[in-house]
């Protein structure tokens, strides 16, 4: 189905329009090295990573991944098509297109005649004899004025109007199928749109490049659009663009909705910058086809899960190509074409004012997923929550947080602590030590198949097998030994052990499997205190407090951010009953413990 172009054509083009002069028209290229570098302009980043080699004559960006040649980027800046980018390019740098398309300009201007033609024959239809299309639109609301500026027309129930008509004017069926205004069956051709409203899709520079038609009353499907075509681009064009984009330039934002009825009936209702994709979901190069006249963007999708789901999508697309973007609900009724007639235009601007940022509706979500009055709910909701705050930047992130924690009763601290993780300052110097205490990795192969088990216990072991006089001081500790072969040794050791007398090794060993004995002898070699016996055992019991410590801190401020100040005392996982004022204490005496061990450092 695609017009093929003539090589000479491309290669003219491509070696006479360089892409640094091309590009460096709307992007601010500096030279660095061979290339030239700067800010794509088909996302959103501040550090520029996109890249023109004026050798190669290809951009690339290592942000998004767009890349191609100088037609290519035409074709997605300005968001045209192949043929248009090349008549752009040819344009700007005098060269004559005639000379070498004659044939394809042809058909494509061919194509878009038949569509203003089939417009024109459906609005006739529409406009001169009392038909259905009519009294279904005049039944949902719509004005005379507005059905003309729309150009809405009537495809009637006939099999072969359209055909006729056409065929009768010397147009081949070929190019009528090529426009899906027709199908082929059977040896036969038919009108493909039949009793349907027709809505014409026309671009803006005022071409019509396609159809939405749709059933009156119930038949399937509701929506009957254009296939692809030449001259239409689905994912490049949005509805209602040619008449509403200045408007949108003047409103400085767009309101963007899921259905040509919501375009119409917002136009009618004095909402006149507004637009919606073409039967499909929002697609990049819409976004970035809107961006052109405002980054503004208010989403506002049906109120069914659809359209949330939509809506989700939508926020991340525009969100991406660096648009400001909200979304808003529509609190009554299923669209907002519903909207707008039951309540006006003034009930539906009040919604534009509430419209809810990127960030917010996402997280309004979450709050009407999660029940955040009960433990449970508002931890995964806390969770989710910090999964969104994580991709913005800490200021912005900041502003939220102490949002959320105003709303939520959650405290600021848990917020934190779940997005950027427990930011313990103390430095862990245990394993800062360890790498002293172990000898040289000679035997790499043993510590790889041990590694697993926590350097602790190998280090209480080895204290306890060099010094005996560590083991009452270990007792208190031996929830530690977590591995299964450290325990089984430490109980051995335990089985065995006497006051005032070391631990005979021997006897360790034959009560160990062979397997278990690579272990104790690796412990034995590669664990190794240099007479600093007592620095390892205060820096393990110090590891462990710590750990402990950081655990409960965590657990209390996690406590504290769900709990509700009306309901004063809860039970804790173990069944005690606990205030918020006795973790405020205990948190607060964690904060001193913590202050007394750093000043003791220094
Ligand atoms: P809706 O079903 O919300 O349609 O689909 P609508 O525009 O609000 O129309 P009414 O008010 O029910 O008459 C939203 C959009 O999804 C596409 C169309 O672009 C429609 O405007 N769609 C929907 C289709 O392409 N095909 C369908 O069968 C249904
Ligand atoms: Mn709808």
């Amino acid at each position: 189905m695609s017009i093929g172009f003539n090589e000479n054509l491309v290669n003219e083009i491509k070696s006479r329009c360089n892409i640094v002069d091309v590009i460096g028209r709307h992007v601010s290229l500096k030279k660095t090295g061979s290339n030239y570098k700067g800010v794509c302009p088909f996302h959103n980043e501040k550090t520029p990573s996109f890249v023109v080699s004026e050798s190669k004559q290809i951009f690339t960006c290592f942000g998004c991944g767009a890349t191609g040649d100088v037609i290519a980027f035409v074709e997605r800046y300005y968001n045209l098509d192949f043929q248009e980018a090349i008549e752009k390019l040819a344009g700007e740098y005098g060269i004559e297109i005639k000379n070498y398309s004659q044939r394809e300009d042809r058909n494509k201007n061919e194509l878009y005649e038949i569509n203003r033609e089939a417009a024109a024959f459906f609005y006739r239809n529409f406009k001169n004899k009392y038909n259905r299309a009519y009294s279904y639109m005049k039944k949902r609301g719509l004005s005379d004025e507005i059905l003309v500026k729309f150009g809405i027309g009537y495809a009637d129930s006939k099999w072969d109007s359209l055909y006729k008509y056409f065929i009768n004017k010397g147009i081949k069926a070929e190019l009528l199928l090529e426009l899906g205004l027709i199908s082929y069956s059977k040896g036969k051709y038919f009108d493909k749109y039949r009793d349907r409203v027709m809505f014409p899709i026309i671009n803006t520079r005022g071409k019509v490049i396609g159809f939405g038609g749709r059933a009156i009353g119930d038949s399937i499907p509701k929506y009957l659009n254009s296939p692809e075509s030449p001259i239409f681009y689905k994912k490049n064009n949005l509805y209602g663009l040619n008449l509403t984009r200045q408007e949108i330039s003047k409103e400085k934002f767009a309101v963007l909705v899921e259905g040509y009825m919501d375009v119409i009936s917002l136009y009618q209702n004095g909402i006149r910058n507004v637009s919606a994709s073409l039967g499909t979901a929002l697609t990049d190069n819409q976004a970035i086809m809107l961006k052109r006249y405002t980054d503004n963007i208010v989403l506002s999708y049906d109120s069914d899960d659809a359209g949330q789901a939509a809506t989700l999508r939508g926020l991340d697309i525009l969100h991406k190509t660096g648009c400001k973007v909200k979304a808003l609900n529509i609190s009554d009724g299923k669209d907002p074409d519903e909207f707008i007639k039951k309540n006006g235009k003034d009930e539906y601007l009040k919604l534009i004012q509430k419209a809810l940022s990127f960030v917010d509706y996402k997280i309004s979500i979450l709050k009407n997923k999660y029940d955040i009055n009960t433990t449970e709910g508002s931890v995964i909701f806390l969770q989710e929550t910090a999964k969104i705050l994580q991709r913005l930047s800490p200021i912005e992130a900041d502003i939220y947080i102490k949002k959320i924690a105003k709303e939520t009763k959650i405290s600021e601290g848990a917020i934190r602590l779940e997005i950027y993780g427990n930011n313990n300052t103390e430095k862990d110097n245990l394993n800062q030590n360890i790498i002293i205490y172990n000898k040289h990795k000679k035997q790499e192969k043993n510590i790889q198949s041990t590694k697993k088990i926590n350097l602790l216990e190998k280090n209480f072991i080895k204290l306890m097998l060099t010094k005996s006089s560590y083991i009452p001081r270990i007792i208190p500790y031996e929830d530690i030994f977590s591995g299964k072969v450290t325990s089984k040794i430490y109980q051995i050791i335990l089985s065995i052990y006497n006051e005032d007398e070391e631990i005979d090794i021997k006897k360790v060993e034959d009560s160990l499997e062979p397997e278990e004995n690579e272990m104790l002898k690796e412990i034995l070699d590669n664990i190794y205190l240099a007479d600093k016996e007592e620095d390892v055992f205060l820096d393990c019991v110090a590891s462990i407090e710590n750990k402990k410590i950081a655990q409960r801190e965590k657990q209390i401020i996690k406590i504290l951010s769900v709990l509700d100040e009306e309901d004063n005392k809860k039970l804790d996982d173990n069944g005690n009953e606990y205030s918020i004022e006795d973790l405020m204490k205990e948190f607060m005496e964690i904060q001193s413990q913590k202050n007394d061990r750093r000043n003791r450092r220094v």
